[in-house]
């Protein structure tokens, strides 16, 4: 077994983001999120903590992969969702996000982990490829 504190700076040293939140309610509060993910979105954690991951998305919340993460959330199943999020500055980036639940033996609460990546380079790309695909194929067609 991983001793707890290698564990620990493991985590911390991670270039993903990486938070642990806990079902409140309705809500999954943060109770705890690593350095890559206040660098990420420019919050620092004591801004954060206790408050829903949610806040990330702004006014943008009409969102497919939201709906998605809310219905396995329902149904206690990890997803992996791409979202557009928003940082602390307003500039906007693509997050693609996985959770997991996890009943902790010990309290039988119910925890998430979930972790984040910044996928903006991936998703412009292949926003471009399509455009420029699009287009030659419009061009053969004339
Ligand atoms: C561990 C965990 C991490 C999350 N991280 C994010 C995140 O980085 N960005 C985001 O937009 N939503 C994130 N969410 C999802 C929201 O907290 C929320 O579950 C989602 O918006 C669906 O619920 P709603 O429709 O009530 O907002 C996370 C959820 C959990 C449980």
């Amino acid at each position: 077994m991983i001793n707890a504190q290698l564990l620990q700076s493991m985590v911390d040293a991670s270039d993903d983001g990486i938070v642990v939140a806990e079902q409140e309610g309705d809500d999954t509060i943060l109770i705890y999120v690593n350095a890559a993910f206040e660098r990420l979105t420019g919050y620092s954690r004591d801004e954060i903590l206790y408050q829903d991951c949610r806040f990330l998305q702004g006014d943008d919340r009409d969102q497919l992969g939201r709906a998605r993460i809310r219905k396995a959330l329902t149904e206690g199943r990890a997803c992996r969702e791409v979202l557009r999020n928003y940082r602390k500055d307003g500039t906007a980036f693509w997050n693609e996000l996985s959770i997991t639940p996890l009943r902790h033996a010990a309290d039988q609460r119910l925890y998430y982990i979930g972790i984040q990546r910044d996928v903006t380079r991936q998703v412009e790309t292949e926003r471009e490829l399509a455009e420029l695909r699009a287009r030659q194929k419009a061009g053969d067609g004339a």
